[in-house]
């Protein structure tokens, strides 16, 4: 094993909804740094895992009819739940944590009295708003118009016993900290922090609520769970085996080389967690960077306002590898990007199908199409390179230098970029020596044509080899495709020119990366969403019973008869509308227009029985009287409406009441 080390996490996620893109994005991104750093024969622990207790959590479960634990591992195990999604996005995590794993539970609470014991933790008061119904407190900032965000209602102002950590005491160690040092990145992240929280005064934070049940008990006082930050912010240490038995990797993995947050989330990183770690005695992570957010028509992604990409739909179109490369390569880590399908098709088109794609193609058909099955040996030596061939060269054996340059920095879209400048160069090349002309004299030009295709192949190398932490199935079929062996797809091999065997066999297999038509692309996801919403909705829905009583006497007044359809015709211009001529026992046709056109063709009603309330005021539609209603029972069914005639059994005859 070896001896360098690497510890990245990613924030543990709240199992409250269903993740969307925006979560796959820092997930994505931590993944890819693991990746570069087991590429560069680091021993790597990548952490990752969820965030389960809290009353929102608490809530949804009741609001679902089950408990939180059943409601949390359905999201988490269950079907498209958040293992399922890190399968999906082909996440190489080593550790995944969930909050209510036993041993994380006891280290909690071991954490919590150690930070009581030595004085950091006391007893207080919490005040704050209070919603009765509800039975929430609240913060004055969390109240919308001064009244309970949640269910509207008055609040009143209410105090409750709870644990508070000094956080004040360490205000001026996390402000050193912060302006200091390269702690916290990037750099504007400082400024918002010490702006925004710390020159205001930092005040100690209320770390124990009684108000609700589902979190970590305060062992040495029950009816008390611990704030979930403190609960959440601590995994980091005890899922490497910190106060519990269950893992022994503390020693060797903390402190971590950096949290990878998203921006909301830095104050609890950049101020809390290290002050919490103060107070523990114990070292501090060395890096946190807070990365922006993928915004979706201007806004933040997410479930509430119902801007939210599913990345299933995506990745089952574009595959995994292009939206993880797309994530990466448009948007700079520390900044918002705004989503768009079209940026997405734009980027896959342009880099992946037209200079990658292109690239591989084109080089193992020309060796396959004028060599066979490999170039000549010797073809990598050739003793008459052209200028243009040692600038090739050049820009393709520096670049694991300049990539390693931005990797360090976390700057993901400088360091795509880098590649990509070389990709394009490797295209301008084909274009330059124009291999299809030197080929059509083989016996001149065979050596020169085959040192030509041998550097494009080796530059393909190179660049594969620093795609892999971004593209890890893809550059397995790349390699494949231009004869790479297991040899030079390393870290050593992406700085040595050459490494590739002038004698590998390539062989032009599928096309890595097809041009996607982008008009057909999004009609076909605007299609996919639609029936993903339907398929999210419940499959029936049923009205409310309703509340109000009617009396026996206003119900007996309502008059329901049997009718029998004499004949049933379409209404001009209508396309919701039929016309009924019945009989209702009188021995005189009644007209009745019904709003059923949707469900029946008129003719399959003819000779039927139904129900009509025949009682109500003559009413006008489309120019034509309706005397009466036709009786249907309606329901919902994948958020559309459905509507069944109620047809009786034919024996009852016309003008039979029903009561
Ligand atoms: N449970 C806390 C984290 C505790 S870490 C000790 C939490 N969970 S979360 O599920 O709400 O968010 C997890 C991460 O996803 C956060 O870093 C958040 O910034 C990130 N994202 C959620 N939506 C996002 C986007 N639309 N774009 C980018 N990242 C976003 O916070």
């Amino acid at each position: 094993m070896s001896d360098k080390k690497f510890y990245i996490t990613t924030p543990i996620y709240y199992p409250s909804d269903k993740l969307h893109i925006g979560h796959a994005y820092c997930t994505v991104a931590t993944d890819a740094m693991a990746r570069y750093k087991r590429l560069q024969g680091y021993d790597v622990m990548f952490l990752t895992g969820t965030d389960e207790h809290g009353m929102k959590i608490e809530d949804k479960a009741k609001e679902a009819g089950v408990t939180p634990k059943q409601f949390v591992d359905n999201i988490v195990e269950g079907p498209r739940g958040v293992k399922d999604l890190w399968k999906l996005m082909n996440i190489s995590y080593d550790r995944f944590i969930r909050t209510t794993d036993g041993y994380h539970v006891s280290a909690i609470q071991r954490i919590f009295k150690k930070m009581h014991d030595n004085g950091d933790i006391y007893k207080g008061v919490y005040k704050g708003k209070y919603c009765k119904p509800c039975e929430s407190f609240w913060t004055e900032s969390q109240l919308v118009d001064g009244k309970c965000p949640d269910c509207g209602r008055e609040v009143i102002d209410a105090e409750e016993e709870a644990y508070f950590f000094r956080l004040s005491k360490y205000a001026d160690r996390v402000r050193r900290l912060l302006e200091d040092t390269d702690f916290l990145e990037p750099r504007s992240r400082v400024n918002e922090m010490v702006n925004n929280f710390i020159k205001p005064g930092l005040e100690d934070l209320c770390v124990s609520r009684t108000s609700f049940t589902w979190g970590i008990p305060v062992d040495f006082d029950p009816g008390h769970v611990v704030y979930v930050w403190v609960d959440a912010l601590s995994n980091y240490i005890t899922a490497l085996g910190f106060m519990n038995d269950e893992y022994h990797d503390y020693e060797k993995y903390w402190p971590a080389d950096v949290h990878f947050v998203g921006k909301e989330i830095v104050r609890f990183h950049s101020i809390i967690w290290p002050a919490m770690l103060m107070s523990l005695g114990e070292p501090l992570p060395k890096k946190v960077y807070g990365h922006g957010w993928l915004n979706f028509g201007g806004e933040k992604m997410s479930k509430s306002r119902g801007n939210v990409v599913d990345p299933y739909i995506l990745a089952e179109r574009f595959g995994v590898d292009a939206l993880r490369f797309f994530m990466l390569r448009t948007f700079p880590f520390g900044s918002d990007g705004n989503f768009t399908n079209e940026l997405l098709i734009q980027t896959i088109n342009t880099d992946l199908a037209n200079d990658l794609g292109n690239l591989v193609s084109r080089t193992t058909a020309m060796v396959n199409k004028y060599f066979g099955e490999h170039l000549p040996a010797g073809c990598r030596d050739w003793a008459e390179p052209s200028p243009a061939d040692g600038e090739l060269k050049e820009l393709a054996s520096g670049l694991r230098e300049r990539y390693e340059a931005q990797m360090e920095k976390f700057q993901f879209q400088n360091a795509l970029e880098e590649i990509f400048k070389v990709i394009q160069r490797a295209n301008k090349y084909i274009d330059e020596n124009a291999p299809w002309a030197l080929a059509k004299d083989m016996e001149t030009n065979g050596p020169r044509l085959a040192h030509v295709l041998y550097n494009l192949l080796e530059t393909t190398r190179i660049c594969g080899v620093l795609l892999t932490p971004f593209m890890p199935d893809s550059m397995g079929k790349l390699f494949a495709q231009i004869g790479a062996c297991e040899c030079c797809r390393t870290w050593d091999s992406a700085a040595a020119w050459g490494a590739l065997s002038d004698t590998a066999a390539p062989a032009k297999g599928e096309n890595l990366f097809p041009r996607i038509d982008m008009e057909k692309a999004l009609a076909e996801l605007e299609q996919a969403k639609a029936e993903a919403v339907k398929a999210a909705l419940p499959t029936l829905e049923i009205e409310p019973l309703a509340e109000e009583k009617v009396d026996f006497d206003t119900f007996c007044k309502s008059d329901f008869r049997a009718v029998k359809v004499k004949d049933c015709q379409p209404v001009k211009k209508s396309d919701k509308l039929l016309r009924f001529t019945l009989d209702d026992g009188t021995g005189a046709d009644r007209q009745i227009l019904s709003g059923i056109a949707k469900y029946y063709r008129p003719e399959e009603l003819i000779g039927k029985t139904l129900v009509a309330i025949v009682n109500l005021p003559p009413r006008r539609m489309m120019g034509l009287e309706s005397n009466g209603m036709l009786i249907s029972a309606v329901h919902k069914e994948k958020g559309e409406e459905a509507l069944h005639l109620i047809i009786v059994d034919d024996k009852i005859p016309a003008g039979a009441k029903l009561c």
